[in-house]
């Protein structure tokens, strides 16, 4: 068994960190040989709730725990971490204005952007969940310049994870068989699900997804349409937000930037655009990747055609003004 890593989840006593410790605590994501330290972080009301998630843990009775760290202290939760995966984010209550909960988030993580600088390793990982995802990511790499920015990630992997569903749903396949698609721009109802470049095995053969599929139209309209609005669909039907499938998206998305996606298999993943596909550089932004021994590569020379490269551009404008928003919150704060 190796050495415990120190692992922060924000937001801990939330419904996605409920599903999500028992899958990390297991050794589902950084290996069944590796121990883990867990730094739970939550707001000061929701400490008697954390204590009992912290007996919770404990009649796990799994051996790759070595600790848990309940808090309300930012300083005592991003003290050492070598991962952090920010969950916690303020909702949206009825009546809110867009403006109002960006406002609200970029202090959250203007303050916790500050103390993962302060006080987190600087090798440390990180992963955005809280809505709105790519934003919050980006205000926290603004208040942690010391951090590389290959650092920082939003998820996108539950989209990808929904896109998949779908397409596998469609064709009356496994899902594992549906190969290299991707979520391009913001985690929300303007990110482009693009099957363009993916393929699908059906009776045996790795065929083409639109090959496949046989219905253009299905694909950009129904299919485009039901994942950018399967949140609000779940959301409807459960009164609730996706937490399950969240969580397991988390669990993928982390696993496979610790231990590496496969050979010419590429994954979503919200990060700090290089400029990459004309994409302004320094928007969180969500590309097809790449992994090996842990560094994210940005997967280069897939063709667009028009259509997708204005689904594209209608993200990016969407993410450019959340941008500005936020950075504009910062400056009256
Ligand atoms: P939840 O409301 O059940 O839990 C959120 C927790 O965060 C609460 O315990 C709350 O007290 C805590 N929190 C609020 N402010 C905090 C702060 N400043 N510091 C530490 N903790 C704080 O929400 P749930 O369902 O667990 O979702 C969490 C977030 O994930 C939401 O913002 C949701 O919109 C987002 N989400 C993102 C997805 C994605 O694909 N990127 C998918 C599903 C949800």
């Amino acid at each position: 068994i190796k050495d415990p890593i120190r692992i922060v989840i924000t937001g801990a006593a939330g419904q996605i960190a409920y599903s999500l410790i028992h899958q990390i605590c297991n050794g589902d994501v950084f290996g069944k040989d590796q121990s883990v330290i867990l730094h739970l972080l939550d707001i000061t009301p929701m400490m008697t709730m954390l204590q009992g998630l912290v007996m919770e843990i404990e009649d796990t009775s799994l051996p790759l725990v070595k600790g848990v760290v309940p808090t309300d202290s930012e300083e005592t939760a991003f003290k050492d971490v070598d991962v952090a995966l920010f969950v916690g984010a303020m909702p949206r209550k009825e009546g809110m204005e867009r403006k109002d909960l960006l406002s609200a988030n970029v202090k959250i993580f203007k303050s916790q952007g500050t103390a993962l600088e302060k006080f987190a390793k600087k090798s440390v990982k990180v992963l955005v969940v809280g809505n709105p995802a790519n934003t919050n990511c980006y205000i926290l790499a603004h208040y942690a310049p010391s951090i590389p920015r290959e650092s920082f990630t939003c998820l996108t992997r539950l989209d990808h994870n929904r896109a998949k569903a779908q397409i596998a749903t469609r064709l009356k396949v496994s899902p594992d068989t549906v190969k290299n698609i991707m979520i391009w721009g913001n985690h929300s109802s303007t990110q482009f699900p693009d099957v363009r470049s993916g393929t699908v095995t059906v009776n045996g053969k790795e065929t083409p997804i639109y090959e496949a599929v046989k219905d253009d139209n299905w694909i950009k309209n129904e299919f485009v349409s039901i994942v950018q609005k399967r949140g609000a669909a779940v959301i409807a039907a459960r009164k609730l937000s996706s937490a399950m499938s969240a969580a397991k998206a988390i669990c993928d998305h982390m696993r496979d930037w610790w231990q590496g996606t496969k050979d010419n298999e590429w994954v979503s993943m919200g990060v700090i655009s290089d400029g990459s596909y004309d994409i302004e550089k320094g928007l969180v932004f969500s590309y097809p990747v790449q992994i090996k021994d842990n560094k994210i590569s940005i997967v280069q020379g897939l063709k667009l055609d028009e259509w997708s490269r204005e689904m594209i551009e209608k993200t990016q404008k969407e993410l450019v003004e959340e941008k500005n928003d936020a950075l504009k919150a910062t400056s009256s704060d």
